[in-house]
């Protein structure tokens, strides 16, 4: 088993380097790597994760295809047979981890669709009732399935925190008919990734899409559905009125409370067991959703 920190075997211009991911530049395509790093409150730990960025990749793969028909999505090929510009030479290193992809003009916004109360919108509704400025009824507990999803946008802050914002602020920001077209999608996703996730016993409580545009075409961009851009429960452990155990980082978290390290860089190093159990996970995420192994 060989894990990725780094990219640096590719020698093409490095568009962006994530906290995660490593995007490199192609002209009107792009290629995504992911690697197997992993962060905790934005900070990266040293150690890798086996695994983590092929299970992230192929939880997107998946995801672009199955809901193709309702969103048109920026994935030209998984195969890095099919790469441009020499790439395929690296093949083996990025068989199942990378993706190329059309490179899109991105909305400046995070398009969150809630089907249950957690994070943020737990705050909000403790404090004023609302989320996102929308009345919400009484009496709702942590965890409690809302009503019916709701599109929760945000900014994409470049550093720090994203702001949510209400449906207005957003046609403020992208106009009426493209705020409306994100919403729109946005939900038709979201229901079709949480009934699918239902039947494989996972609760898909919320998730954050990315979208932009190609010749005025909407694209669902980013990536899709996956243990780091959604939270997905445990539905047979699903209790409301508490905080249910994520998917992905529920081990990393329990660690770092029993740890006096205080959210800054640098990152404790962290135990082999963590580290296996955390990649335990991430694979269990795949093959629930997928019904296969990882390949
Ligand atoms: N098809 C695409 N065309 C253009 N830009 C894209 C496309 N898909 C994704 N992006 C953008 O590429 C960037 C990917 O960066 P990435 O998410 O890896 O890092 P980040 O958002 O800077 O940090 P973090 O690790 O916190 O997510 C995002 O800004 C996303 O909006
Ligand atoms: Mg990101």
């Amino acid at each position: 088993m060989t894990t990725q920190r780094n990219t640096d075997y590719i020698d093409l211009p490095l568009l962006i380097k994530g906290k995660v991911r490593d995007v490199y530049d192609l002209g009107d395509s792009m290629l995504m790597i992911v690697t197997d790093r992993i962060s905790a409150f934005d900070v990266v730990f040293e150690e890798c994760i086996p695994d983590k960025g092929k299970v992230l990749n192929s939880i997107s793969a998946f995801w672009f295809d199955y809901t193709k028909a309702i969103v048109n999505n920026h994935v030209i090929s998984t195969d890095p047979s099919e790469y441009p510009m020499g790439l395929d030479k690296h093949a083996d290193k990025l068989r199942g981890r990378s993706m190329w992809v059309k490179k899109a003009k991105m909305f400046p916004a995070e398009c969150i669709v809630r089907g249950h109360l957690e994070g943020s919108a737990l705050k909000e509704y403790k404090a004023s009732g609302t989320i996102n400025g929308v009345e919400m009824p009484s009496g709702l507990r942590q965890g409690d399935r809302l009503p019916e999803p709701l599109f929760s946008p945000s900014t994409k802050a470049d550093e720090g925190h994203d702001i949510n914002i209400t449906m207005s602020e957003l046609e403020d920001l992208i106009g009426k008919e493209d705020a409306n077209r994100l919403k729109d999608a946005s939900i038709s996703l979201y229901q079709a990734g949480a009934a699918y996730a239902l039947e494989k016993g996972l609760i898909l409580a919320d998730t954050k899409f990315e979208f932009g545009t190609i010749n005025g075409e909407l694209i669902i961009a980013d990536e899709m559905l996956t243990p780091d851009s959604s939270r997905f429960w445990d539905l047979s452990d699903y209790e409301p009125g508490r905080p249910q155990k994520s998917f992905d980082k529920q081990y990393l978290r329990e660690w770092l409370e029993s740890t006096d390290w205080d959210k800054t860089y640098p990152a404790p190093s962290l135990p082999e067991d963590v580290i296996l159990k955390t990649s335990e996970k991430y694979k269990e995420a795949y093959s629930l959703l997928t019904g296969k192994a990882l390949q």
